[in-house]
């Protein structure tokens, strides 16, 4: 019992590679994390696929996300739609190294 260590903090930094892999007017899921990855005229943002109501994964369904438990609606950029969830899907800062990559914040 003495070596017990607790769970480790669960990740909140995920490094995406180079942003040259992400091309323009692109949208890129992110399955594991689970986010998508936006490059617009805008630059680079992400949104997070959790559901802000208890936390099941969202899905894309043509031009919204929809929870497969309770059936919150989303829309692209994450406005709720409708409930049960009562906030909209979370944005995800993402920073861009000196050397060109991109690491996503989920915290
Ligand atoms: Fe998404 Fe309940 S967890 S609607």
């Amino acid at each position: 019992f003495l070596d017990y260590e607790a769970n480790p903090a669960p990740k909140t930094e995920f490094d995406l590679g180079p942003a040259t892999k992400y091309p323009p007017d692109s949208r890129t899921l992110l399955a594991d994390i689970p986010a998508i990855l936006v490059h617009n005229d805008d630059g680079f943002s992400a949104l997070s696929l959790t559901c802000t109501h208890l936390g099941c994964t969202v899905e894309q369904n043509k031009d919204e996300f929809i929870c497969p438990c309770h059936g919150s609606h989303f829309d692209l950029n994450g406005k709720l739609l409708h409930g049960p969830a009562a906030q909209p899907l979370a944005s995800l800062r993402i920073e861009t190294t000196e050397d060109g990559k991109l690491i996503l914040h989920t915290d």
